[in-house]
C-alpha cells in the first residue's frame, strides 16, 4: 500500500545521481551497502524506477510516466533514452516527466537561444533542440564529450545537430567567456543547469547576466533526492557536503530579489517538480501527499514558497485555515507555479478570475482580503454551475479563442465537458490547469475501495480524465506533482 511508504516500503532512489535506499521518513541509509548495489543492478534493468524518491511510491511515478509522458514522448527522445540505458550512469539523464515540462516552458518563452550545463548523453539537449526553432542555438557544455557522443547519432538522425554548439569544458570559464562579449548579455531566453551542484551559485550569477529579463533558468535536483529535509545524521557522509550546498542555494534563491516576479525581472523556477499537496484532510490516512514525506513538503513550503508568498495570499490562506473545507484551497506550491505561468503568458483574460463557484458564501470569506489587495475590480464572480456559464460565454463569438488561462478546480464529473468548452475559449498557446489530477496519488490503486473514503466517488473519473488528456491532439501536457497533481495543458490548435 502506498500509504505505508513512510514506515515500511523501501524505495530505490536513482534521481540524485546516486542510489539511495529509503526506508522511512528519517531514513537510515547506506549508499555503499551491498543492498544498495544489488538494487542498483536491479534498477539498471528497470530504468522506470529512477527519480521516484521524491514521490510517495514507485507506482505513482510509473503511472505518471506511462499515462501522461511516454505516450507523448517524441520518438528521437525515446531512442536516445534507449541508447543511454545500458550506460553505468544512465540515471544521470533528465527524467522524461521533467523533460515534458521543460519543453512546455521552452515554448512558452519562445526560446531561441539557450544554455545547457551538463549534457551527459543529451536527453535534455535533444529535447531542447527539438523544441526551439530551426534557427535556434544551444550552447551545450560538458566536461565529457564521450558521453555526448553516445547520443549524437540520434541527434544527427533527428536533424537538429546544427542548433547545438557543444563545448567540452568545465562550465564556469565558458560562461565567463560568453560574458566577455557584451552582445551576449541578456540574450538567452532559457538555461538548464544540471551539473556540478557546488557551483550552482556561481552559475546563477553568470546566468543572471546572460539571460533576458523574463527568461527562465531551471536548476535540476534542488531537493537532492529529498535529503534537504532529512536530519543531517540520516544522510550518508558522502552526500552531506552537496546536501548542505543545496540547502544554502535554495535559501539564497528564495531571497534573491532579482528574481522577484513582482518586479518583473528575470523569472526563475526553482525546480520543484515534485511537490505535494497542502494536506488538511481529516482522514489520517490521507495526510500523506504525493511526496515521500510531510517533512519534504514542509521544507519546500518553508524554503521556497512561503517566503515569496504575497502578503494578501498569506492573509487569505490564514483566514481560510479554520474553515471546515479549508483543504479545498489551492496548495501554495501549486499557486506559485500557476502565478509563474500567468506571468510567462502575460495573461490578461482568465477563466479563473471569473471564479465559477456555486457557493458565494465561501467566496465572501476571502473577499475582504481580495478587496484589501485592491484587485476586486478584476474579478467577475458568477454564482452558478460552471457549465451554463461557459456555454453562455461561447454564445458570444468574440469570446472564442480570447482567454489566456483557465484553472479548473471543481466538479470532477464535468472536467471533460469543461475541457471541450475551454478548447474553444482559450487562445492557441493558452493554458488550462486542471487540479487534483493524481487524486492524492490514489490513481495507482487497483481498486477505489483501497483509497481513503473521500477519494472513492471520483476515483474512476480522475483516471479516465488523465487518459483522455494523454491522447488529446489539441494540447500538449505536463503532469506536475504539485498539490494533488496538476495537469498543465497548452492549446496547440
Ligand atoms: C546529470 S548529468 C547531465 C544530464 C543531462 N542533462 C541529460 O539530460 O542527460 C551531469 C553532467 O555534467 C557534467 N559535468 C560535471 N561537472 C561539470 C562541470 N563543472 N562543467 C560542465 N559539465 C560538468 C558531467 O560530465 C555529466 O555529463
Amino acid at each position: 500500500m502506498t500509504r505505508e511508504l513512510g514506515t515500511k516500503i523501501t524505495i530505490m532512489v536513482l534521481r540524485s545521481r546516486s542510489f539511495l535506499s529509503v526506508t522511512s521518513h528519517k531514513p537510515s541509509i547506506d549508499l555503499l551497502s551491498h543492498k544498495s548495489q544489488g538494487a542498483m543492478e536491479h534498477t539498471v534493468k528497470k530504468p522506470i524506477q529512477r527519480n521516484a524518491v521524491l514521490l510517495q511510491s514507485q507506482e505513482l511515478y510509473k503511472y505518471i510516466l506511462e499515462t501522461s509522458v511516454y505516450p507523448r514522448e517524441p520518438k528521437p527522445l525515446k531512442e536516445l533514452r534507449d541508447a543511454s540505458a545500458s550506460h553505468p550512469t544512465f540515471f544521470f539523464g533528465t527524467s522524461p516527466d521533467a523533460g515534458q515540462l521543460m519543453a512546455m516552458l521552452l515554448k512558452l518563452v519562445n526560446a531561441k537561444k539557450t544554455i545547457e550545463i551538463g549534457v551527459f548523453t543529451g536527453y535534455s539537449l535533444l529535447l531542447t533542440a527539438l523544441t526551439i526553432p530551426d534557427d535556434g542555438k544551444i550552447v551545450a557544455i560538458d566536461i565529457n564529450r564521450k558521453t555526448y557522443e553516445i547520443g549524437l547519432p540520434v541527434i544527427q538522425k533527428a536533424g537538429v545537430e546544427h542548433k547545438i554548439d557543444f563545448i567540452e569544458s568545465a562550465a564556469l570559464p565558458v560562461l565567463d567567456r560568453l560574458l566577455e562579449n557584451k552582445e551576449n548579455e541578456g540574450s538567452f531566453e532559457f538555461a538548464f543547469v544540471d551539473a556540478d551542484k557546488e557551483n550552482y551559485k556561481n552559475y546563477h550569477e553568470r546566468l543572471m547576466k546572460l539571460c533576458k529579463i523574463g527568461g527562465i533558468i531551471v536548476y535540476d535536483n534542488t531537493l537532492w533526492g529529498g535529503t534537504v529535509a532529512w536530519a543531517e545524521e540520516s544522510v550518508p557522509e558522502a552526500k552531506r557536503q552537496i546536501r548542505l550546498s543545496t540547502i544554502k542555494f535554495n535559501e539564497f534563491l528564495a531571497a534573491d530579489p532579482r528574481i522577484d516576479i513582482k518586479h518583473q525581472r528575470t523569472l526563475k523556477i526553482l525546480v520543484c517538480w515534485k511537490a505535494m499537496e497542502l494536506v488538511m484532510e481529516k482522514d489520517e490516512k490521507a495526510k500523506m501527499g504525493l511526496l515521500q514525506s510531510d517533512e519534504l513538503y514542509k521544507y519546500i513550503l518553508e524554503t521556497s514558497v512561503f517566503p515569496r508568498e504575497p502578503e494578501p495570499l498569506k492573509e487569505l490562506r490564514e483566514a481560510t485555515a479554520s474553515h471546515p473545507l479549508a483543504f479545498l484551497g489551492t496548495a501554495p506550491d501549486a499557486g506559485q507555479f500557476i502565478a509563474l505561468l500567468l506571468k510567462i503568458l502575460n495573461a490578461k483574460k482568465t477563466i479563473e478570475v471569473l471564479a465559477l463557484d456555486i457557493n458565494r458564501k465561501s467566496y465572501e470569506l476571502g473577499l475582504p482580503y481580495i478587496k484589501k489587495a485592491g484587485v476586486e475590480h478584476k474579478i467577475d464572480f458568477v454564482e452558478s454551475q460552471a457549465l451554463p456559464v461557459l456555454d453562455k460565454l461561447l454564445e458570444d463569438k468574440e469570446n472564442e479563442g480570447s482567454f489566456d488561462f483557465a484553472f479548473v478546480d471543481a466538479d470532477r464529473v464535468n472536467f471533460l465537458n469543461y475541457h471541450e468548452r475551454l478548447m474553444k475559449l482559450l487562445k492557441i498557446g493558452g493554458i488550462v490547469v486542471y487540479d487534483n489530477t493524481l487524486w492524492g496519488g490514489t490513481v495507482v490503486l487497483p481498486d477505489p475501495s483501497l483509497a481513503p473514503e473521500p477519494r472513492r466517488p471520483d476515483w474512476k473519473l480522475a483516471i479516465e480524465f488523465n487518459k483522455a488528456l494523454a491522447v488529446d491532439p489539441r494540447i500538449e501536457i505536463s503532469q506536475a506533482t504539485l498539490g494533488d497533481g496538476i495537469t498543465v495543458c497548452r492549446r496547440l490548435c
